[in-house]
């Protein structure tokens, strides 16, 4: 069954290389909305638009959205990323622009018109989805699922207690984890199980076109030797859309901490809880994951030469 999905996202690296993921897959993809995050607004939507016609998806939606956090003051990550957002890649300058609107109305438009169809997967930090489920709390009914990269129930990475994601807009993060859906939490409590070691890298190597994102920007991220390298922690999440049974997820509750001295951002995660709200993944098949990366990117390498 071909599964609809629509990714909000802040390119970034592991970003892009979740949208590859999604490009050499079966899914449907509805759109590509952005947030600030890993780099500014203007830069993350930039990326989203030279990443559509780099991956060649057509005419889907790019459409951004919020720069900053609802509350906070900016934060980035451009230390892991670059400058630009996609390390030492540097794709082709987008000839078409970003649709007309802002990110929360689309989702919401996109998902009041296709109730029960649509999977939303956030890979960024939660502003967007918190702003549209404020205003239309009804998309919680309409989703099909709600996945996101974000979080931690064992450790943090931007700090020792929080991930980047939740940690750039905490409060954005709690109105979603309470928003009344089901969230599917994929924290890097398995994102850090899968590392992109030499060994899988040379099996995605002669690529063609498609190498010139993948290698600049997955050395840059992190350096890759025998046994280690970076974790793609956003192409997971897309991974488990694609392929639900990659990985295990127990259903928990969690918070996001806002008021924490030194664990604001912190996803404090009760799988005693009697009202769960989220399914925690705890873990995931390694080698299934890379399989599905290699075969999907191989197809794309296919199509685009
Ligand atoms: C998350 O933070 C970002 O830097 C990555 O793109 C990913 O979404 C990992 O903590
Ligand atoms: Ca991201």
């Amino acid at each position: 069954m071909t599964v609809s999905m629509l990714i909000d996202c802040d390119p970034g690296i592991d970003d892009a290389l979740a949208l590859a993921l999604a490009a050499g897959s079966t899914l449907d993809l509805r759109g590509i909305t952005t947030v600030g995050g890993n780099v500014g607004l203007d830069l993350t939507t930039a990326n989203a638009l030279a990443l559509r016609e780099f991956l060649d998806l057509g005419d889907v939606p790019v459409v951004p959205g919020c720069s900053g956090a609802l509350v906070r003051g900016p934060m980035d990550a451009a230390h892991v990323h670059g400058a630009g957002g996609l390390g030492d890649a540097v794709l082709p300058q987008a000839v078409r622009g970003a649709g007309e609107g802002h990110a929360a109305d689309f989702i919401i438009s996109t998902l009041q018109d296709h109730p029960g169809e649509i999977t939303l997967v956030a890979t960024g930090p939660l502003t967007n989805i918190a702003l549209a489920v404020r205003r239309e709390p009804r998309i919680v009914d309409w989703v099909r699922d709600f996945v996101i990269m974000g979080g931690s129930y064992t450790r943090g990475n931007h700090n020792p207690a929080a991930e980047f994601n939740i940690l750039t807009d905490p409060e954005a993060a709690a109105i979603a984890f309470n928003a009344g859906w089901t969230v599917t939490q994929i924290g890097l409590d398995v994102t850090l199980t899968a590392r992109l070691t030499l060994p899988i890298l040379n099996r995605m190597r002669d690529l063609g076109r498609l190498s010139s994102l993948i290698l600049p920007s997955v050395q840059y991220y992190s350096p890759v030797t025998e046994e280690s390298g970076p974790a793609l922690h956003d192409a997971v999440a897309v991974a488990h859309v694609i392929d639900p049974t990659l990985l295990t997820l127990t259903p928990a509750e969690v918070q996001v901490e806002t008021a924490g001295h030194y664990t604001t951002g912190m996803t404090v995660t009760d799988f005693s809880s009697p009202a769960p709200n989220t399914l925690v993944a705890t873990h995931l098949d390694v080698d299934r994951f890379w399989q599905l990366m290699i075969d999907a990117y191989g197809r794309l390498a296919g199509r685009l030469g």
